[in-house]
């Protein structure tokens, strides 16, 4: 296959962060690495566990209320549904679907960074809905907010999943105020935000007895033996994930089994491994209803709306600029 610049500029963005994390006095990979092709795969499982309710709680969301999110928008004509990081479009399906067998008028407009999830995403929604109206966009978030801000088109932008409890609060806050200013004053962000509940019910979402967060965790070092030539033996490593209820964050970590060193070709680097030394791979935060208050006004929303599902483990909050 031919490599083009951005698999390139990916390829060396993970070299480089590889080398940063693996080097830092507190070993940490980012879990924006969990989704290449095996890694995406691997969630798919995760997705289906009994365990991992997000998925479950936020399809009954979008199946159930999505009458309900229609009303509370307030646009007369036209609009934008703009998805960010779309996925395979199973809740979003939902959530169209009524929207038209309601009347609305709009244009869907999914965003993703991979060309290949834009066309399996495409094939899917027009399968599923042969009337609707779609302009998938491939590329960068913030480049295709530009060319919306420049119509007066309203928006409505998706960022479903809880994806936004994987950004630490500073990333999250960055992240969302560039959001903000690619939207219009009464543009509308509906987003997926995990809520905290009983810790046992989380504990057992992130540390599943099957071992598939494992070998979603354990693929990290799969990745880095193949894209950077590494000789890192997986059994030497195992997986660690927390969740406390103090703070609302799971936590979740890899374990060097065994002081060592591995070596990365690549990289030309070596990495050095006390025993019983973490790497962090991923912070995955539930929030409290004031919490989702304080993070909207911090960024320039206010609240207009929380949809949840009938357990209230999870919310697809609606915000207004
Ligand atoms: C994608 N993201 C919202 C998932 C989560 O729940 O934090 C990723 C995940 N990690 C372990 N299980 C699922």
């Amino acid at each position: 296959m031919e490599t083009t610049d951005k698999t390139k500029s990916t390829i060396t963005s993970f070299a480089a962060d590889v080398k940063e994390g693996l080097t830092a006095k507190n070993k940490h990979l980012s879990s924006k690495y969990f989704y290449d092709d095996n890694g995406s795969r691997i969630f798919m499982q995760i997705m289906k566990m009994p365990e991992y309710y997000p998925t479950d709680c936020e399809f009954e969301i979008l199946s159930q209320q999505s009458g309900d999110i229609l009303d509370k928008l307030p646009y007369k004509g036209k609009f934008n549904i703009v998805e960010f990081g779309s996925g395979d479009g199973m809740k979003t399906k939902q959530l169209l679907g009524t929207f038209m067998d309601m009347g609305a008028h709009f244009i869907y407009m999914p965003i993703d960074i991979s060309q290949e999830a834009i066309d399996a995403l495409e094939k899917n929604i027009i399968e599923a809905l042969p009337n609707i109206t779609m302009q998938p966009k491939t590329g960068d978030y913030f480049e295709v907010l530009d060319e919306l801000t420049k119509s007066s088109t309203p928006n409505l932008f998706l960022f479903l999943g809880g994806n936004i409890g994987n950004y630490p609060h500073d990333e999250a806050t960055d992240l969302l105020k560039k959001f903000n200013a690619g939207m219009k004053k009464g543009d509308m962000l509906l987003m997926g935000m995990d809520l905290k509940k009983n810790p046992r019910v989380i504990q057992k979402a992130y540390d599943d007895p099957h071992g598939i967060t494992k070998a979603f965790n354990m693929n990290l070092l799969s990745r880095i033996n193949e894209e950077l030539d590494a000789d890192i033996k997986l059994d030497q490593f195992d997986f660690y994930s927390n969740y406390s209820p103090k703070n609302g964050q799971v936590n979740s970590f890899l374990i060097s089994l065994k002081k060592q060193t591995v070596y990365s070709k690549v990289l030309d680097t070596a990495f050095y491994f006390e025993r019983d030394e973490l790497i962090w791979t991923e912070l995955s935060k539930k929030y409290s209803f004031d919490e989702i208050n304080m993070l909207a006004e911090e960024v320039g929303f206010s609240v207009a709306h929380n949809f949840m599902d009938c357990k209230h483990y999870f919310t697809d909050s609606l915000w207004v600029k």
